[in-house]
């Protein structure tokens, strides 16, 4: 037990007993008062002056002794005592705050641990569904200041899968929820050590360069894949009615599950199982959809591993359902979604034709780097990995880039000389990118900032930092 309890439970306990003296001896005086005390004689000095009187100033001074002693050592403990109460706090906040981020799923676009991740997201320009990168947020406070993280947690990032979630925003969270959440983003339970946000350098530079070189790549296999969602589109009216007889008979089946003979006991008839697995079987036939042909065995009440035929066989009808719903939605609003998917198509072929992510890295090397083919491939790369999300246009949609190199998106463009018409010098420049913006503070030559700039000194190294600048200086980003 701590002191401070103890004194406490003491001082308690001497009320409590107080109070009881006091109430029994008002009970015992009841009912004598016969003359009033006004005309009774007064007591006299020697009944007044007994023991009693001796003892009763005894225990009053003994009383106040322990109030005496016992206020300082409450007050020895008081400090310790807040500071408990502090930390207790900011322990609930904490765990609050990781119970958001699950809840909110938070996780599902920036990753469990916050080390980034991708968001399905329909990109404005292409109208083709893509799986929009999102940052990294384990190091978004060595990036932001809190009033900043603040901001975008509060309003989110409109243009961007990145929804509001405070209340100012419309999203679902108070002011308070949004301080735990911040609490916990910026605990040792989440926030990446410095040492380590810097060891994420090298990979996410080498993995900048590696998408240029597999990019072409990547863009057949997305004109492909938009050219079997045409397909798709087109095909949707011939097998609609089809499916949904399928998902009919599957299911009038499932529920005659029980009626008849069950050699294994699974509670699906065997009659059911076969006529189940014919259905399947057809509907991947018909559909071209592999993923629907599910087979029951009648002899065995687990055809699958670790999975009662049972719920394979609710799992498997459900899935049919609902392919037969999204085709009866496709079937129906063909028109417009054929042109949008078309359209898709030709933007992802002018994309390729054009190649607009394509960087000549021997080009930059001759120009700005006076030969030297490294530092033009770091510099390269590390502009993509740390900058293109905001100052290159559709960078975070993926490969099916229209725009190329610094075209600006949430950041100005920075190609055709604009950082040497807005920074004198190359210093002035990295100092700007080493601290990011502030909100209305000025920048530059002619830059107000608003804050939304992130500062880059604690996650890029500063030769990194200058290598950079000397790249975006250099006279290669032009936009052709
Ligand atoms: C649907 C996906 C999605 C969810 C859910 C989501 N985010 Fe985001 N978030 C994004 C994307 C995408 C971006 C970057 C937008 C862009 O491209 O500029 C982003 C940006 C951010 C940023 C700014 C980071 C930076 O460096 O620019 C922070 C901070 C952030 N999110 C925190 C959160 C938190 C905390 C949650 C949970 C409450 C959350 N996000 C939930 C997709 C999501
Ligand atoms: C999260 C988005 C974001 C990222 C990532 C980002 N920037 Fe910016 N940047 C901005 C915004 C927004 C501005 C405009 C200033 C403001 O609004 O505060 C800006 C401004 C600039 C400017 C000044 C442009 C002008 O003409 O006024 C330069 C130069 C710049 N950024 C370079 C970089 C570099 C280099 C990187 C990568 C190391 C980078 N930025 C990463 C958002 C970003």
């Amino acid at each position: 037990m701590e002191i401070s309890t103890l004194v406490i439970t003491v001082a308690a306990l001497a009320a409590i007993a107080w109070l009881a003296f006091l109430v029994a001896n008002s009970m015992r005086g009841r009912g004598k008062e016969e003359v009033a005390p006004n005309l009774a004689p007064g007591i006299t000095d020697d009944t007044l002056e007994s023991k009693r009187l001796d003892k009763t100033l005894a225990s009053a001074v003994v009383l106040s002794g322990i109030l005496a002693l016992s206020l300082p050592i409450y007050f020895v403990g008081e400090q310790s005592r807040q500071d408990g109460f502090v930390e207790e706090f900011d322990q609930v906040a904490l765990e609050r705050g990781a119970h958001l981020y699950g809840e909110f799923q938070c996780g599902n676009c920036h990753g469990v641990d916050g080390g980034g991740g991708v968001a399905s997201y329909v990109d404005k320009r292409s109208g083709i569904s893509v799986a929009w990168s999102a940052p990294a947020i384990n190091t978004v406070f060595y990036r932001y200041t809190p009033e900043e993280v603040r901001f975008w947690l509060v309003y989110g990032r409109a243009n961007s899968p990145m929804p509001a979630w405070g209340l100012a925003g419309g999203g679902p969270l108070n002011d308070q929820q949004i301080d735990e959440l911040m609490e916990y983003l910026q605990s040792a339970d989440f926030l990446l050590p410095q040492d380590d946000a810097l060891l994420l350098i090298e990979p996410s530079v080498n993995q900048a360069l590696s998408r240029l070189e597999t990019a072409d790549t990547v863009m057949t296999d997305a004109i492909t894949a938009q050219n079997d969602l045409v397909e798709a589109i087109q095909a949707a009216p011939g097998q609609v009615e089809r499916a949904e007889a399928l998902a009919a008979r599957a299911a009038q089946a499932l529920k005659e599950a029980g009626e008849g003979i069950d050699v294994d006991g699974d509670g699906l008839a065997d009659r059911i199982e076969q006529e189940l697995t014919a259905i399947f079987a057809e509907a991947g036939d018909a559909l071209g959809d592999p993923a629907l042909v599910v087979v029951l065995n009648p002899e065995a009440a687990q055809t699958g591993a670790g999975e009662a035929d049972l719920d394979l066989a609710h799992r498997a009808v459900a899935a049919l359902e609902t392919v037969a719903a999204k085709l009866r939605v496709t079937a129906d609003n063909q028109e417009k979604l054929l042109s949008q998917a078309l359209a898709g198509v030709a933007f992802l072929e002018q994309a390729q034709q054009d190649k607009k992510w394509e960087i000549d890295i021997a080009a930059v090397a001759d120009a700005t780097f006076s030969g030297d083919r490294e530092a033009a491939d770091r510099a390269v790369g590390l502009f993509n990995a740390y900058c293109a999300r905001c100052h290159t246009a559709g960078y975070s949609a993926g490969i099916p880039q229209t725009l190329s190199v610094g075209s600006g998106a949430l950041g100005p463009a920075l190609w055709n000389g604009r950082p040497n018409v807005q920074f004198l010098s190359a210093p002035d420049m990295v100092t700007f990118i080493t601290k990011g913006s502030e909100n209305g503070v000025a920048y530059g030559v002619n830059g107000v900032g608003s804050g939304r700039m992130p500062a880059f000194g604690p996650v890029l190294a500063i030769e990194d930092l200058e290598l950079v600048v000397q790249y975006l200086r250099g006279d290669t980003l032009t936009g052709d």
